[in-house]
């Protein structure tokens, strides 16, 4: 079956056509694989981290051609910090180098650049070269590349706890208020409004779990799983993952006709 490890990845059958009258408007990706890719390559797994931020590169400018209007990848995740601090360098490291290169391609394009995650402790350069990139293509109007960024949802979810339980210490926010609009708008997805949820979920490098990534927003999200590693993915695996939502049913608990 399509979407299992270690079993061959089907040829993509190339009569596959998106319908582009039903793209989904928020795509969310969960990049894995990155170190798998470059230890077949007998590379260190920073080199797959640089490949892997290519890719980001390249997925960017497709998901903005075919007209995606949010674009949320998981690039660091609260559980990351287990990792040897080498790595973790290297990785606080991607984004200067990343924005430093891309940000008069996205400005170009009118793609503008959105954080979800603690930012406030990443490392001080990451911190400027993030902030930098939201602060330059803020007036850009079009497709939002959101980056999970030192994200974790059931920290995400305990911080929105904290702030609601505050409001009703301090503000007479009533218990009844509290409803799933109010919810909603206490998680860091506030900022994409009406697109806050994605469509679809996309996890590459066959693992099909959630690793703690937007649990409360993926309550109706299609999940799809593809077997290559982050690095190695390019548009037609990509179309062919939005193929695959596009054959999804979504009914949304109601019935279809
Ligand atoms: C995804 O690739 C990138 C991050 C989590 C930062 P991994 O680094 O998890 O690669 P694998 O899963 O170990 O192959
Ligand atoms: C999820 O991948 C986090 C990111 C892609 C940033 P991980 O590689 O950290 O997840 P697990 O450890 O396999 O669940
Ligand atoms: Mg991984």
């Amino acid at each position: 079956m399509f979407g299992f490890k270690g079993k061959k990845q089907p040829t993509i059958d190339s009569n596959e056509t998106l319908d582009l009258q039903r793209i989904p408007k928020h795509v969310a990706i969960i990049m894995d694989g990155n170190g798998r890719w470059a230890q077949q390559r007998h590379l260190p797994r920073i080199a797959g981290h640089k490949e892997g931020m290519n890719t980001v590169k390249k997925i960017t400018m497709v998901a903005n051609d075919l007209g995606i209007q949010v674009l949320t990848l998981y690039a660091f995740s609260t559980e990351n910090w287990k990792r040897p601090d080498q790595e973790v360098n290297y990785l606080m490291g991607l984004p200067v180098t990343f924005f430093d290169t891309f940000v008069p391609e996205l400005i170009a394009n009118n793609i503008q650049v959105q954080v979800i995650g603690y930012t406030d402790q990443l490392p001080a350069k990451t911190q400027k070269a993030v902030n930098n990139a939201i602060e330059q293509t803020k007036n850009n109007t079009g497709m939002v590349l959101n980056f999970a960024l030192n994200y974790g949802s059931r920290a995400e979810i305990v911080s929105a706890v904290q702030a609601i339980s505050q409001e009703v210490v301090t503000n007479n926010l009533t218990i009844e208020a509290i409803d799933e609009t109010l919810i909603s708008e206490h998680l860091m997805t506030k900022q994409l409004n009406e697109l806050a949820d994605p469509d679809v979920i996309i996890r590459t490098s066959g693992e099909q779990r959630i690793s703690n990534f937007l649990l409360w927003q993926i309550a109706y999200s299609e999940f799809v799983f593809i077997d290559e590693h982050w690095p190695a993915v390019d548009a037609t695996i990509f179309k062919h993952a939005l193929f695959l939502y596009q054959k999804r049913d979504r009914r949304f608990g109601g019935l279809n006709k």
